[in-house]
Order: structure tokens, then sequence, then C-alpha cells
């Protein structure tokens, strides 16, 4: 194995167009950890608020002048070529995917965790495996926080706000095969993509404003887009029902935080609006990868990019406006 390796790099915050492919060390995986060969790595919105250091919250923990991480990519699958100490039950040439914390996927090889890694199951694709673990994860951690599909025999009604994006076409698919009935607010021209997934009822939301849906319509809604004012989120749900508020927007500085904390006020009575952290979970990455090899859960892809490509890729993201998911494959 070759002692270098390709990467995509940005050493200063800012954007897409900034990042440059370089020639660097292939890392040594540590105690607990595997050196992955990339197959394909899915790319967020988070990347791009981390490659542009926006919110300033973000700084202090991901570098305060510069990213500590330079390089960006947090879901990734790719083969195990090496394993470190201490690693129990990893093989070599395991085709797995997992989570990076802070990045890392856009590289011919990564180091991680190998409690974070879950086999890919062999009908499932690497371009597919990859756009799991953070945009399924979070729709299936926002769906669970908000109770829709936990209790046997109810149906709830669930409406997804930013049904298009990543996070939201996996939102949508789980809450329908979870039974319940499903609004989705999308742009239009996405409108038969998102029935197509299982949503009963789209509208376009520069055309409709929530402001035109009735009130108590719904024992969920999920807000994957933000920028609606809570107390016009809250008045959509019946008295037991859930907002949860997956979008991490707000302003330049404090980010989500102020949102939150706003949130947590007007949660005080009944209606509960319900910020989500998703964290990394490899068990429920398994479910996922189970019901995708099984055809019950599509994984949206855009468009996948050739590793020469990623910035463009990254540049996409950044513009917003990304229909499901957008995968970067390995040179
Ligand atoms: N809480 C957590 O732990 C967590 C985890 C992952 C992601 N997130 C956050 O979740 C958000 C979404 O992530 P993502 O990866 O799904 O983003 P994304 O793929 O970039 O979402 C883009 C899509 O959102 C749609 N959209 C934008 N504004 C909309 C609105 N007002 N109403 C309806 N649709 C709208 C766009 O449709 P149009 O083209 O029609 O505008 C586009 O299809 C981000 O803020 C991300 O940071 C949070």
């Amino acid at each position: 194995m070759s002692r270098t390796m390709s990467a995509w790099r940005r050493e200063s915050y800012g954007p897409a167009v900034g990042m440059t492919l370089e020639h660097i060390a292939v890392p040594v995986p540590r105690r607990g950890e595997v050196l992955l060969r990339v197959r394909a790595t899915a790319l967020n919105a988070g990347d791009v608020r981390l490659m542009l250091g926006d919110p300033l919250l973000v700084r202090p923990v991901f570098g305060l002048t510069r990213p500590k991480h330079p390089v960006r990519g947090m879901e990734v699958s790719g083969t195990v070529v090496a394993v470190g100490p201490d690693v129990v039950g990893a093989e070599i040439g395991e085709d797995v995917v997992g989570e990076l914390v802070g990045g890392g996927g856009l590289a011919e090889y990564v180091r991680v965790p190998a409690s974070r890694l879950v086999p890919i199951p062999p009908d499932v694709s690497p371009e597919a495996a990859a756009c799991l673990p953070i945009a399924g994860g979070t729709a299936w951690q926002a769906l669970d926080l908000a109770g829709v599909g936990l209790a046997p025999g109810t149906v709830s009604r669930v409406l997804v706000i930013g049904a298009s994006g990543g996070v939201g076409t996996f939102t949508v698919q789980l809450a329908a095969l979870r039974g319940a009935e499903v609004w989705a607010s999308c742009g239009s021209r996405n409108a038969p993509l998102l029935e197509r997934l299982g949503a009963v009822r789209t509208f376009d939301h520069r055309e409709s404003p929530l402001s035109d849906l009735p009130s108590e319509r719904f024992d969920a809604v999920i807000d994957v887009a933000g920028g609606m004012p809570l107390r016009e989120l809250q008045r959509l749900v019946v008295p037991s029902g859930h907002v949860v508020l997956v979008t991490g927007d707000g302003g330049r500085v404090l980010g989500p935080v102020p949102r939150m904390l706003r949130a947590a006020v007007l949660s005080l009575g009944s209606r509960r609006i319900r910020p989500l952290a998703a964290k990394p979970r490899p068990e429920v990455l398994a479910k996922l990868l189970e019901l995708v090899a099984d055809g019950r859960v599509v994984p949206v892809i855009d468009r996948a990019y050739p590793f020469a490509e990623a910035s463009a890729a990254l540049a996409q993201l950044e513009a917003g406006h990304t229909v499901g998911k957008v995968v970067v494959n390995a040179p």
C-alpha cells in the first residue's frame, strides 16, 4: 500500500471553491480503530457548516482560527485494509459503513473507530450505504423523538417540512413505513418524488404557507427546513403532539441556540417542541441497511460525483436545493 494518498483539504474556513486536492500521509489506525479504503462518501449540510465555520459557535470545538480537521466528509463506506490494536470483530477485506465525527471522508483512506462501523449487506451498493449514517440516522431519531409509530395500533399524522433534502427524503420514507399518514412540504418539482416515497399529500412551501394549514392537524411535525416561527409550528400539532426541530439554522454567531432556548420555554405546557441532536447509532444504521437491502427504503441520490470533482459536490450542497443526497465516489 502506498504511504501517501489524495485528499481534498481546506486549511482555512471558507467556501468550497477553496478546497484543494493534495497528497498527504495515509493515516495509521490507533487503538480501537481500523483503516478504510474509502469507496464512497456522502455529504451533509453539516459538512458545509464545518467548511464555512458557520455558525461561529462551532469554532471553539472544531478549530478556533482554522479547522482542526481540514478534510470534509462524515458519512463513509469503505473496505477494511488495516486493523489497529485492540480491535475485535473487524476483518481485513470487509465492506463497512459508518459516521466520521468531524470529517475525513474526502480522501482515499480514513481511520475510524471500529465500534462505529457496520458491515454492508451484499445487496447494498457502497454509494447507497454511504447515504445512511447521518441522513438516515437523523430521520430515524427524529421520528423516535416524536413518538411516531412507537405505540402499536396508532396511526400518526406527520408533517415533514423540508422533505426533499437528505434528511427529509429518509424521514418521509421511514414515517410511511411506521404506518404514519405523511404530509410533505417541498418544492412542487419534487412533489412526484415525495409521493413515490410515501407522502399522501405535498404542498409547495413557496406557494402554500404553513399558516394555511388547519390547527391541530398533526400528531407530529418534523422540521428539517427551519425558519418558521415556533408558535406557528406548535399550532399545527394536537395538545399531546410533538414538534421536532432537526435543523441547526439560526444566526451567524450562536446558530440554533436561541431558537432552542425559546423552544424550551414554549414547551413548558403541552405541544412539546424538542430540538434533536442526532448521535452515531450503529444499531440504527444496521436496521437502515436491512431496509435498503429489502428495497423498503431507497436512498435518493441527487448526484454522484467522481473524486476529482469533490469540491463541486460541496459547492452544490452549499448552494442548497439538493434533492436527496450528494455522493462522492472514491478514486
Ligand atoms: N439535528 C441534527 O442532529 C441534524 C442532523 C443532520 C442534519 N441536520 C440539519 O438538518 C437540515 C437539513 O439537512 P439536509 O442534509 O436534509 O439538507 P439538504 O439536503 O441540504 O436540504 C435541502 C433541501 O431542503 C429543501 N428546503 C429548503 N428550505 C425549505 C423550506 N422552507 N420548506 C421546504 N423545503 C425546503 C430544499 O428544497 P428546494 O430546492 O425546493 O428549496 C432542498 O431540497 C440542516 O440544517 C442540517 O444541518 C441536523
